[in-house]
């Protein structure tokens, strides 16, 4: 870390149902050259678990965290190239503070304790954890692993915004090329929480200009996907019907005659805000007079759901980049996985004349990988604190607060 400032660090992710930890490294001496390296992630996603449910019980998604942070993080330092040294300290005194961090969480704070005689000092400079926004339940748990971990290993900590992440998963590079953002930028975050538009002036800095008043665009796929009696997670159902539908011929027929012309909900609104409680309320509505819901008829309605969110969505982000000067257009968060919506906006990026930043499909969905890459660039911006410092979970958390 002498001359060239390479770092790595080790990113934390347990705000929602996926469990997930990354190894990024960074090179954070040159300002226009950050190329972030993934030395290793793995991840867990709990979807099976709660689509028996039909969505994420917080309690349950943090049992979940409990169980799978300590297999997860043994298989990450099992990272060929990456080797621990050095024993830890097994005195009885870290013993207590570790049992202590972990008093909540009593999972994974048996699994630690018996884990701890394993663990070597690996070579990794600072821990990032997400804090915000997301279940609180679930953001504890990361967090008093982080500082556990931070504990042990002597290690600073970089609190995360969730969004924040999302935003940057765009810098992610699978084969080394070089990724970067010009700025200003606007983005369009999409995920299961979230639906917002934020103008982002410069590295850092955020205003949110327009936000859903009601659901976010992934909590609409997945109600709708629920009334149309498909599995949860329904982004990824609604998605795949839509495109059978859209390779059948004549729907746009269809939809006219039988009156499945769904609502496009604010898009004539002056400000920059979306709403999708109505129209997945729309949706609702046709389905209950419809007699005979058949597999034909579900791919009619997905797409014609589909279609209004593109509308809206894309309307939106074009009025966004008339009133505000920008340079590029970020897309990120799980929806943006949704190949109409990627197409749209990137037509529109186009239009404009500016780069389309968007995530690969992957990282498009939570992961910690654009958590550590997050947690580089605000280390480099000097926002971390020592382990031992206040660490708290907001489940509410804004960009730019
Ligand atoms: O970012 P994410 O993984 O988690 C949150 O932070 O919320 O986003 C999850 C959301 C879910 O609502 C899921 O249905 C939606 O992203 N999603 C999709 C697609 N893949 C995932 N929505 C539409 N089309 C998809 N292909
Ligand atoms: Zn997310």
């Amino acid at each position: 870390q002498v001359s060239s400032n390479l770092m790595i660090i080790l990113s934390i992710e347990t705000s929602c149902d996926e469990t997930a930890l990354a190894l990024v490294e960074a090179d954070l001496s040159h300002e226009s050259e950050q190329k972030f390296k993934i030395i290793g992630h793995e991840l867990y996603s709990q979807t099976e678990l709660h689509a028996k449910y039909g969505g994420v019980f917080p309690v349950m998604a943090k049992r979940e965290h409990e169980k799978n942070l300590i297999p997860l993080l043994n298989k990450l330092l099992e990272e060929p190239n990456f080797s621990e040294s050095g024993i830890l300290n097994q005195e009885s005194e870290t013993k207590e503070k570790i049992t202590k961090i972990l008093e909540r969480e009593s999972e994974l704070q048996k699994q630690f304790l018996e884990y701890l005689p394993n663990l070597g000092k690996p070579p990794i400079d600072a821990i990032a954890v997400t804090v915000g926004p997301g279940l609180e339940p679930c953001l504890w748990t990361g967090i008093n692993f982080a500082r556990a971990l931070a504990y042990i290993w002597d290690l600073p900590i970089v609190p995360t915004n969730h969004m924040e992440g999302h935003i940057f998963s765009v810098l992610a590079t699978e084969h080394g090329e070089q990724k970067t953002i010009t700025y200003p930028a606007l983005s369009l975050l999409v995920s299961g929480g979230h639906t917002e538009l934020v103008y982002c002036k410069s590295q850092g800095s955020y205003e949110i200009i327009g936000r859903t008043k009601d659901d976010a665009v992934g909590e609409a796929f997945d109600k709708v996907a629920r009334i149309l009696g498909l599995p949860y997670p329904g982004g990824p159902q609604i998605s795949a019907l839509a495109d059978e539908a859209r390779r059948s011929a004549n729907h746009e027929s269809r939809i006219m005659n039988h009156e499945w012309k769904l609502p496009r909900p604010m898009l004539h609104s002056k400000d920059l805000n979306f709403s999708f409680s109505g129209l997945k309320t729309a949706v609702l509505y046709t389905v209950k007079k419809i007699p005979d819901l058949t597999l034909e008829i579900k791919k009619m309605l997905a797409l014609e759901f589909e279609e209004a969110v593109v509308e809206v969505l894309t309307t939106k982000t074009k009025s966004a980049l008339t009133q505000y000067e920008t340079k590029s257009l970020i897309v990120g968060g799980g929806v943006i996985a949704n190949k109409s919506i990627r197409t749209s906006l990137s037509k529109l990026a186009k239009e404009f004349g500016i780069e389309f930043c968007v995530p690969t499909k992957s990282l498009s969905t939570d992961n910690a990988i654009m958590l550590g890459i997050a947690g580089l660039i605000n280390f480099k911006a000097g926002k971390s604190q020592r382990a031992d410092a206040e660490l708290r979970a907001n489940g509410n958390l804004n960009l730019g607060a």
